[in-house]
Parts: C-alpha cells; structure tokens; sequence
C-alpha cells in the first residue's frame, strides 16, 4: 500500500542497523526485528516554520504538524488533542524544599490519557496507507485510545489486555466499538495473540514500536514542554515507563530541535520510573547494561502502565537514560498509593497511580541527592485519576429524620 507525497519525512531507519527504508509504504519491524524511526529533512523543516508560526497557532498538537509524519494532504484522525497544562504541587514543593516542580498533565486528553497523541497519528497514517483492521495488546489506555480514534476512522480494532485491567478502562474500550478481550496473562501474552493472528485475521499490529509513528505523535510531548519553558528546557523530567514509547518520543524530538537550533541551554536528564515489582529497565540500568536482556520474572505490581515486564525498545530507552546523564528508579506500590491519596485529598489534583509513581520517585531521588532543591523538574501525569479504582465510599444518612451535625 502507499500513500499519498510525505511532507518532511525523508526515509525511515531501522533503530539497530541504520538501514534506511522508504516513507509512503507501510511498515512494521525493520528486518532485523528492531523499531523503525521516521527521519526528516530537518533543514527544509527548519525553513518552512518558526516558532512565532507555532506560536500563532490552535493551540493543540497539530500545531507541530511540521515535525510529524502525515503529509499535507492527509487530514488528520483528531479527537481534540488539546496542549496540557503544567501544573504547581505546592505541597510537593513545600516537603522536599523545591520551588519549581511541575506536573504534566495528560488526563486532560481524548480517552482521559497521553496515548492519544501517538494513537491520533498512527491512526491517521493507517487510514491513509488504507488499512482497515487494526489489533493491539495493551495494559488498558493505548487500547481505550486506539478504539476511540479506530472508530473515529471507520477502522476495525481488536484489543487485547490483560484479565485485571481496571473495569473503566476495559469497558471504555469495549464502549468505543472495539472487540475486546481480556486475556488471563501479563501484557506479553496478548502481544503473542495479537502477533499470532496477524495472518489469518490480516490485521495491522499497533502493538508498541512495532510501527513507527506512535512515537512521532508522543513527540508533541517533548515539543509543548519546550513551547511552554520558552525553548529553554527543564533540568529533569520523569516518566512512568512501560514500554518507554515516551521517553524514546521526548529525547527524539529535543535532539530534533537542537538540531533545527530552537533549543537554548543543555537537553534534561531523562528518569524512567518503574515499580520494585516490575522494573526490567531499571535493573538494566544499575547493571549498567546497554539492553534488557532478562524479562522480569515476578510481576506484582498493580501500577498497570509500568507492567511490561520484557519492553521490546529497553536498548533505546536506556540509551536515552545513559546519553541524557538520566537514571532510572523503582517505586514501592503502597508509597504509591499513599502519594495519590494524600495528594488527591491535600491539592485537589487527582493522579493515575503512574503519575503519582513520579512524585514517589522525586521523593525518592531528592533524599538520595541525584535531584538538587534548585532543579527544574517536569514529571508526568498520564492519566486522568478517574480511570483508576479508588477506595470506596459508603457513608449513608436517612433522609427526613433530624441529622446529628456532631457525627459529620
Ligand atoms: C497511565 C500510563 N502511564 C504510563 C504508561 C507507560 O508508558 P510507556 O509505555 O510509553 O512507557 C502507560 C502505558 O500503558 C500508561 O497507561
């Protein structure tokens, strides 16, 4: 299948070999198995857009269309991705002795996550190379995401996940019109099923880096945290990372402005946050290893978007760690519990159990001095807090009898 002229693009690259492959032609895995990374003709690019254009622009993601892959021709598949806003954790701060943390928070996006952003890309791109069934394995949000922007494009999905997926997500998922599945085993297991029925069900595999443009879309991240320090980055950003899309994303697009000369200043140090129960990246990591060559063995974790316990781009998300001066670092599940509850009820800011993973990581990282009181620091808020069970809520008073305030 091919589509329509690209507009900056110039050639894919396998992420292993360098071997080049050509724009317009629908891609998986390069031959040697590894991820493709879309490259672009970034002179041109630098030509053709300032960033008083940018600035001058709607402000969602599409006003970094320049530094994506649809060619002018191809109208993207958008639910409304709007830019999100960095938001002040006073109480954070105030504990750790810290003036400038800032929260991102991508709750505010289509499907309450950050996955619409690679997912209104890839989706776009389906569409015009003509591709009308689509299957995913997912720990839940890339799947709620992509059934929302399949069914936006008159596209067939099939999304797998693993049995204890939170009921909102799986539900959201089977309520955008996909065929979903929950499946009894980790992530790895519906990724197997999803690669397994790719011939006889002929569906295309948005499983995680196995197509290139997810990462483009992720890279609006990078590129509105630029916009929003003024093209002078912060010094530290955290993620919670599963399959480290993101940070791959990030690091890709800051190198791409530094390149184009948009940044002033050095490039953040980059910290993948994982859990003590499912953390194969940061293991690799202390090991100072330059891939992840173990599976995690027992995953306990309940921070679903950190569960991914054999990430098929480990070798690049710890090349952005080792190139960024970055770390990695593992959180205990019940900090993390404690970190979404008390910040919930002190601020008023609800997090995903993965955003307040990051907050638990800083606490973690401030006492242990790889963080100074004085750094800048970005951590992210993947997901709307209300995708995520919270403790129940039972208190009941009897209507029409006198109420006893003393009791309340
Ligand atoms: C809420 C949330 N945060 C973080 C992640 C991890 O993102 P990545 O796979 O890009 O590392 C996920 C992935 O499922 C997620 O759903």
């Amino acid at each position: 299948m091919t589509a329509p002229t690209t507009s900056f693009v110039t050639h894919l690259e396998c992420s292993e070999t360098g071997e080049h492959y050509p724009a317009g032609v629908l891609h998986g895995l390069s031959r040697a198995g590894a991820p493709l990374l879309v490259r672009y003709d970034l002179g041109a690019l630098a030509k053709a857009v300032t960033k008083v254009d940018v600035a001058a622009r709607p402000p969602d993601m599409w006003r970094y269309r320049e530094f994506l892959p649809l060619s002018p021709d191809i109208e993207p598949v958008s639910l409304g991705e709007t830019m999100t806003p960095l938001v002040r954790v006073p109480t954070v701060e105030k504990r750790l002795g810290m003036e400038d943390i800032l929260v991102k928070d991508e709750g505010r996006l289509p499907t309450g996550s950050f996955k619409s952003r690679g997912m209104s890309v890839a989706v776009s791109m389906a569409k015009a190379f003509g591709v009308k069934r689509i299957a995913i394995p997912t720990a839940g949000n890339a799947g709620a995401g992509l059934a929302a922007y399949a069914s936006r494009a008159g596209i067939e999905s099939f999304v797998f996940t693993p049995a204890d997926t939170p009921d909102v997500t799986a539900s959201e998922i089977a309520f955008h019109g996909a065929k979903a599945w929950r499946v009894d085993g980790l992530v790895g297991d519906c990724a197997a099923i999803v690669a397994g029925g790719a011939e006889e069900m002929g569906w295309f595999d948005l499983t995680t880096l196995k197509e290139p443009y997810r990462v483009e879309g992720k890279k609006t991240m990078g590129l509105e945290i630029a916009e929003q320090f003024s093209w002078r980055l912060p010094d530290v950003i955290f993620f919670p990372t599963g399959g480290g899309v993101c940070l791959i994303a990030m690091w890709k697009v800051f190198r791409e402005l530094e390149e184009i000369g948009w940044i002033d200043g050095p490039l953040p140090r980059m910290v993948a946050v994982q859990s003590t129960g499912c953390g194969p990246i940061v293991r690799a990591f202390e090991a100072g290893e330059r891939e992840v060559t173990e599976p995690w063995e027992n995953v306990t974790t309940r921070i679903h978007g950190v569960r991914v316990p054999d990430p098929i781009g480990g070798r690049l998300v710890l090349d952005v760690l080792y190139e960024s001066n970055g770390f990695g670092t593992a959180v205990d599940d019940d900090a993390v519990t404690e970190a979404r509850a008390r910040i919930c009820a002190e601020e008023g800011f609800h997090m995903c159990p993965e955003g307040a993973a990051c907050v638990v990581a800083l606490e973690m990282e401030r006492a242990s001095g790889r963080i100074k009181a004085d750094d800048r620091v970005v951590l992210f808020n993947t997901a709307s807090g209300l995708k995520s069970p919270m403790p129940p809520m039972n208190r009941r008073l009897p209507s029409g009898r006198a109420v006893d305030y003393s009791v309340l």
